[in-house]
C-alpha cells in the first residue's frame, strides 16, 4: 500500500491565495554594535534554511534598512548574501532621527543604496523582493507607552512618515524593476488601532503588524492566553485595515529572562506559542517573520527572543522543536501519513489529498485542473523538484479528510482522471462537472509512469491542483 499525504493545504476553491513567505527579522549589526558583513548575513541566512522540522521554509529575510551599518549610504551586504542563497527580502527604509531633517537625509540615503542595488544587481535582487517598509516601530516610538518603557530612540510623525511613502511609492514607480513590489509599513499593532495615524494608513500597500503579547502587560498575558492576544490584536488591525494584506512582520515569545505581568519568559512557553501563533499563521498562509533565529550573538539580551542560543549559528541546535503539531512526520509505516500541510509529494511510494471547500453558488460548472508553470530561472528556487517524469492519475475521494487523515482512515476513492505525461507550461483538465456548491471535496494524486516530484500549492505562477469556475 501506499503511503497517503495528509491534506494539502485547504487550498479554497476558486481562490487560492500565494504560498506566503516565512523567516526572521535581522538587524544590519550584532549586539556589540560591530556591522553584520556580508560572510555574516549569508552564514545566517542559511541557518535559518537549515532549522530542522521547517523543510527549508524560513528563507525570507526581513531587513531594517537598506544601508551597510558604519556607513553613510553602502549598499547593505545582505542584499548579496540574499542573492546567493536564494532567500527573498522584505526590504527597510529607516525612517526616523533626532530632527525631521535628518530623517529626511536618512531616507535620501536610504534610496541612494537602494538605486545602487538595483543599478548592481539588476533582477536578481528585485526578483526576490517581497515587499519594501518604510519605517519600523516609528509612530510606536512616539506614544506615552514607549517613552513610560524607557524608549530612547527617536520616532516619526504620521505626516512625516506619510510623506516618506509617498517618496518611496514615487521611487517605486519610476524603477521598473521594482514594478508590482508593495510598498508599506512596519508598526506596532496599537498604532494602528490609533486614530490619530489614518493618515499613514491610507497611504499603504500592505499593513506590516510587530504584535507581542509577551509585553502586554495591561491584559491578562500569561502564555495561556497569548494566542487569543495577539489574535485579538490581528482581528484590531484588520478593522482598521480597509482589506489591505496583513503582513506579521514582527511576533514570538521570549526563552529567557523576566517575567513581565503574568508572562514567564522560558523555552517551554516559546515552543506553546510557536505552536499555537508561528503554526497558525502558517497554516493559514500569511507573511511571517518571526523574532527571530538568534539575538545572543556577541551580547546578552534580556529577554532573549532567539529559537537559536548563543554560538556558532549553525552548529548549536534551536532551543526547542520547530515542528508544528499539524505536520506530519516523514515514517515509514505505511498506516502513517507523509506531509506537511503545504507540500504535496507523488512518487511510487508517496500520494497527496487535496481537499477543496466549493464556494456556495449553485448552478456553475467546475474544472478541477492541475497546472504546472514554464521552466524556473535556474538561478533562483523552483518551488517543485522532478526527480523522474511521469504522469498522474487523480481519484475523488468518498469523504473529505482534515488534516489528521492517515493512509489508514482516507477510505475509498474512485479514478476521475489522468495525465500520462506531465510536461513544465502545461495545464490540463482533469474532470469537469457541476459544482457542488457549498460542499468539501477531497481528491487523491497518484503517480503515474515513474513520476517522482514534489510542489508546493501556489497560485503565482499555478502550480498544483485547482478547482476553477468554467
Ligand atoms: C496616537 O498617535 C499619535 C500620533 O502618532 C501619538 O502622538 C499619540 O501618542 C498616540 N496615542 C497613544 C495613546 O498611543
Amino acid at each position: 500500500m501506499r503511503f497517503t499525504c495528509a491534506a494539502l493545504a485547504f487550498a479554497a476553491a476558486l481562490s487560492t491565495a500565494d504560498a506566503a513567505y516565512k523567516g526572521f527579522n535581522y538587524g544590519a549589526f550584532f549586539g556589540n554594535n560591530a556591522a553584520k558583513q556580508y560572510v555574516d548575513f549569508k552564514y545566517e541566512f542559511e541557518a535559518a534554511k537549515e532549522l530542522p522540522g521547517t523543510n527549508g521554509q524560513f528563507n525570507s529575510a526581513r531587513l531594517y534598512t537598506m544601508i551597510q551599518w558604519g556607513t553613510t549610504k553602502d549598499v547593505i551586504t545582505a542584499i548579496q548574501a540574499a542573492i546567493d542563497t536564494k532567500t527573498t527580502l522584505l526590504l527597510g527604509i529607516w525612517t526616523s532621527a533626532t530632527t525631521t531633517a535628518a530623517a529626511q537625509t536618512g531616507v535620501n540615503n536610504e534610496l541612494a543604496a537602494f538605486q545602487a542595488a538595483i543599478d548592481k544587481f539588476g533582477s536578481s535582487f528585485t526578483n526576490l523582493i517581497a515587499g519594501i517598509s518604510v519605517g519600523s516601530e516609528d509612530l510606536y516610538r512616539i506614544t506615552p507607552t514607549a517613552l513610560k518603557n524607557g524608549e530612547k530612540n527617536p520616532g516619526a510623525q504620521p505626516a512625516d512618515l506619510a510623506k516618506y511613502v509617498d517618496q518611496v511609492k514615487a521611487f517605486r514607480n519610476k524603477n521598473t524593476l521594482l514594478k508590482g513590489k508593495l510598498v508599506g509599513h512596519v508598526d506596532t499593532w496599537t498604532a494602528y488601532v490609533n486614530g490619530s495615524n489614518k493618515a499613514v494608513i491610507d497611504k499603504l500597500e500592505w499593513i506590516g503588524v510587530d504584535a507581542y503579547p509577551f509585553w502586554e502587560t495591561e491584559h491578562a498575558n500569561a502564555i495561556g492566553n497569548g494566542k487569543t492576544l495577539f489574535y485579538d490584536a490581528y482581528n484590531q488591525v484588520k478593522a482598521i485595515a480597509q482589506s489591505k494584506p496583513i503582513w506579521i512582520t514582527e511576533t514570538g515569545w521570549p526563552v529567557s529572562g523576566p517575567t513581565t505581568g503574568q508572562a514567564v519568559a522560558s523555552t517551554a512557553n516559546a515552543k506553546t506559542y510557536w505552536n499555537s501563533v508561528a503554526c497558525q499563521l502558517m497554516k493559514d498562509n500569511v507573511n511571517l517573520w518571526y523574532y527571530t533565529l538568534q539575538d545572543v550573538q556577541y551580547s546578552n539580551p534580556s529577554p532573549s527572543f532567539g529559537v537559536k542560543p548563543g554560538g556558532d549559528l549553525k552548529a548549536v541546535k534551536p532551543l526547542f522543536d520547530l515542528t508544528c503539531p499539524n505536520s506530519a512526520k516523514f515514517v515509514s509505516a505505511p498506516s502513517l501519513v507523509i506531509g506537511n500541510q503545504y507540500t504535496a509529494q507523488l512518487s511510487s511510494t508517496r500520494s497527496t489529498l487535496f481537499v477543496f471547500h466549493v464556494d456556495p453558488e449553485p448552478g456553475q460548472t467546475c474544472n478541477l485542473v492541475f497546472t504546472l508553470p514554464p521552466p524556473f530561472d535556474p538561478r533562483y528556487v523552483a518551488p517543485y523538484t522532478i526527480v523522474s517524469s511521469g504522469g498522474i492519475d487523480v481519484s475523488r475521494l468518498e469523504r473529505p479528510v482534515d488534516g489528521r487523515a492517515s493512509a489508514k482512515s482516507v477510505g475509498g476513492a474512485k479514478t476521475i482522471g489522468s495525465v500520462p505525461q506531465l510536461l513544465l507550461g502545461n495545464k490540463y483538465t482533469i474532470a469537469s462537472g457541476p459544482c457542488e456548491a457549498g460542499q468539501d471535496v477531497g481528491y487523491r494524486i497518484d503517480s503515474a509512469g515513474g513520476l517522482d516530484m514534489q510542489f508546493f500549492q501556489m497560485t503565482s505562477p499555478a502550480l498544483g491542483l485547482f478547482m476553477e469556475v468554467a
